[in-house]
């Protein structure tokens, strides 16, 4: 709003009946259904404008406006649960000048200039539960609903993977643990894709995909959402006097009970610390492979805490100072259709530009035609953007308020908008393939990027823009045109001097030189990722016994299933396949073959050992040594923790690095590495 003067009674009666209808209908969205169809930061404005408008006019504010209730109510069908100590919300700072405030406000309640240490945590986007130990064992898990009322999850909370049944250590009698359940973002992604796939229901965010999973009636839907919980601090506790006096410190015994704690816990002595914490997780923010919105800090010292107290629902001693919003709204101007590598057409948002934290947003992507109806969005339509993690730009939902009159439907286009062949849809399938194959520039530019990319070939200096440059002017075809290109050919291109060309063409030698693995990848063979070419790899050691493999066969592969098999199957049927490969070999494209791996997983050295890699190693990239580890059945997961059994650091390691130290586990440098791979035969 950027008219600040107070509007008539009369108009503002009208606004706040009208601000009232809205926000209840947002909350049942957010809470009842989990499926908001405004951004936060838009019913955030909403609610905030309904808030002026009550304070202005007392009058207005009616016992059962949005103003006056925060959380959701129980659902009948979930028993109640009283909370002892009421689960209190945090006030919010949303920039450097308020976060400042709100520490100048610590210290005047302190009574001293002195620095005071925070606790600094990310604000985790999920839903606050509540965790009861009696005697250790784990008899009841609440939400927070209403701060004073929750509802009786514990079936639900007990499929959770790592929320401990049984505490370990020295624990206290009765132990309330309370923390945020949460959807790490690849779960979020895998499920959200399966559910379109087989028209589930989609959610919008990790956090709506949370509570929907912990408020399902059967605790079996429950089990199959890939949750975590993450502890934040205690609520009941029978021996108070037993607990340590700092809060960081209750933090290490809440890990030594046996609870996941968030890895970036850190402490801070003053501002200046507190500030570089927010400015650091808002760096790594997108990679850390859940969401936050925020980040959280609490005063450490827990007399003070207790001094400091609360007021309404939020406590003195501590705030989450908010990231800029990964949800906006703007509007869609059109909708373009690319073609894939697999001829796919995906329908491409074209967006009005909108900043949404901290990137400038003008596409993103709509899946497919079944995606459009169940958004049933238009164009001209106001949607929902919503960028998170290293994926594309999503449109979450459409704000259906304010659809225009002329809002025009979406439709797939009858011809491939790059060669015009025919776009087909087969039955059972939501996507829309383009029939031209190889005649489809779009298709074979996309097959040569995928050959050339980081996890198939790795051939540096090949860019996207290179490719589509060469396709263009009909210097490649197919991938292996690739090793047939000349120097004179390549500086003859745009912006390309001799120099480089140079360098482009001793990547593409460099490349010939692979493994069978990157190779089977790198051929682009539908539904054959990184990790089942790495199966089909370790199981068949052959080239030539994959391309001859039966469908049969093939389903003996981990991972592999009847679908993956027969497009294998139809891949190597095809003769123009085949010829691909023998040239490609005719071109020295090589790597070493071997017998494959025959022992049971559970008999190869590593098996049950879990590794974590961190930093850059120099002689093999972090892919390759996961994937030398994994074949030496080690698992490779990506954060330390007490089941680390060790660590490869190389070089420029840093948090995962101290982390293992402090925990005491296993560290290796590169030549250990090394070492450890030569000795089981691994490849170095
Ligand atoms: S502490 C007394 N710590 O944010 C303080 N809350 O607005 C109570 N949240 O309902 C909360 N990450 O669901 C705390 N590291 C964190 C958090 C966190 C996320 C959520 C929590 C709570 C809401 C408060």
């Amino acid at each position: 709003m950027t008219d600040h003067s107070l509007p008539e009674f009369d108009s503002a009666q009208t606004r706040a009946t009208e601000l009232q209808q809205l926000l209840h209908r947002y909350n049942q969205e957010y809470y009842q259904y989990d499926s908001p169809s405004i951004p936060d930061a838009e019913y955030d404005r909403l609610l905030r404008e309904l808030q002026q408008l009550e304070a202005a006019y007392p009058e207005l504010q009616t016992p059962d406006s949005p103003t006056q209730r925060v959380g959701s109510t129980p659902l009948s069908a979930f028993e109640e649960v009283a909370h002892e100590r009421p689960m209190l919300s945090l006030d919010n700072a949303m920039n450097g000048d308020e976060f400042a405030d709100f520490y100048a406000r610590l210290q005047r309640l302190a009574g001293s200039s002195n620095d005071i240490a925070l606790v600094c945590e990310p604000k985790l986007d999920g839903a606050a539960v509540s965790l009861l130990y009696e005697q250790g064992q784990l008899v009841r898990a609440a939400t927070r609903g209403d701060g004073s009322r929750g509802e009786n999850i514990t079936a639900n909370v007990r499929t959770i993977k790592n929320v401990p049944l049984t505490l370990q250590g020295d624990f206290p009698a009765r132990l309330e643990v309370r923390g945020e359940v949460y959807m790490p973002l690849n779960g979020f992604e895998r499920y959200n894709q399966q559910a379109r796939e087989q028209g589930g229901k989609v959610f919008a965010n990790p956090r709506n995909a949370a509570a929907g999973s912990l408020r399902q009636l059967d605790s079996k839907i429950t089990a199959k959402r890939p949750l975590e919980f993450c502890a934040y601090g205690l609520g009941v506790v029978s021996d108070e006097a037993s607990l340590p006096d700092t809060l960081f410190a209750v933090f290490a015994c809440i890990r030594d009970w046996g609870f996941k704690v968030n890895d970036e816990l850190t402490l801070a002595n003053n501002l200046t610390e507190a500030q570089a914490f927010y400015a650091q997780l808002g760096a790594k923010r997108h990679g850390l492979g859940y969401e936050i919105d925020g980040t959280v800090f609490k005063v450490n010292d827990l007399a003070l805490q207790q001094q400091m107290g609360f007021v309404a629902r939020a406590p003195r001693w501590a705030i989450a100072y908010k990231f800029p919003a990964v949800e906006q709204m703007t509007r869609l101007n059109g909708v373009d259709f690319q073609v894939g590598r697999t001829g796919a057409i995906t329908p491409v948002a074209r967006l009005a530009p909108v900043a949404v934290a901290g990137v400038t947003v003008s596409n993103a992507t709509l899946h497919n035609m079944d995606e459009i109806e169940r958004l049933d969005v238009r164009i001209g339509d106001t949607v929902v953007v919503r960028r998170a993690g290293d994926v594309i730009p999503q449109i979450v939902s459409v704000v259906l308020d304010q659809r225009p009159e002329d809002a025009a439907a979406i439709q797939m286009p009858e011809h491939c908008p790059v060669c015009d062949s025919q776009v087909e849809r087969v039955e059972g399938e939501a996507v829309a393939r383009c029939t031209g194959g190889l005649v489809c520039a779009a298709q074979r530019k996309e097959a040569i990027k995928h050959f050339a990319s980081r996890k198939a070939l790795d051939i540096e200096g090949l860019g996207d823009k290179l490719i589509e440059q060469l396709v263009d002017a009909d210097l490649i075809d197919a991938v292996d045109d690739l090793f047939h290109l000349q120097h004179e050919q390549l500086v003859a291109l745009e912006r390309m001097g001799p120099k480089s060309a140079d360098n482009v063409l001793a990547a593409i030698e460099a490349a010939k030189q692979t493994t069978l693995a990157r190779f089977l990848y790198a051929l682009g063979i539908r539904e054959v990722g990184v990790v089942t070419a790495q199966n089909l790899a370790s199981y068949f050691g052959f080239l030539q016994r994959i391309m001859d493999a039966s469908h049969e066969q093939l389903l003996a592969v981990d991972d592999i299933g009847d679908i993956v098999a027969r497009h294998i199957v139809n891949f190597f049927a095809e003769p123009h396949n085949r010829s691909t490969i023998e040239q490609l070999q005719a071109a020295g494209v090589t790597w070493q073959e071997s017998e494959p791996q025959t022992a049971a997983a559970s008999e190869l050295p590593l098996a049950g050992q879990t590794a974590v890699i961190t930093g850059t190693l120099t002689a093999m990239s972090r892919d390759d040594a996961k994937a030398a580890l994994q074949a030496l059945g080690a698992k490779v997961t990506g954060s330390v923790s007490a089941k680390t059994d060790f660590l490869v650091a190389g070089e420029k390691a840093g948090s995962k690095l101290s982390k293992a130290q402090s925990l005491g586990v296993e560290i290796l440098d590169e030549a250990a590495l090394q070492a450890l791979l030569a000795q089981h035969g691994g490849q170095g």
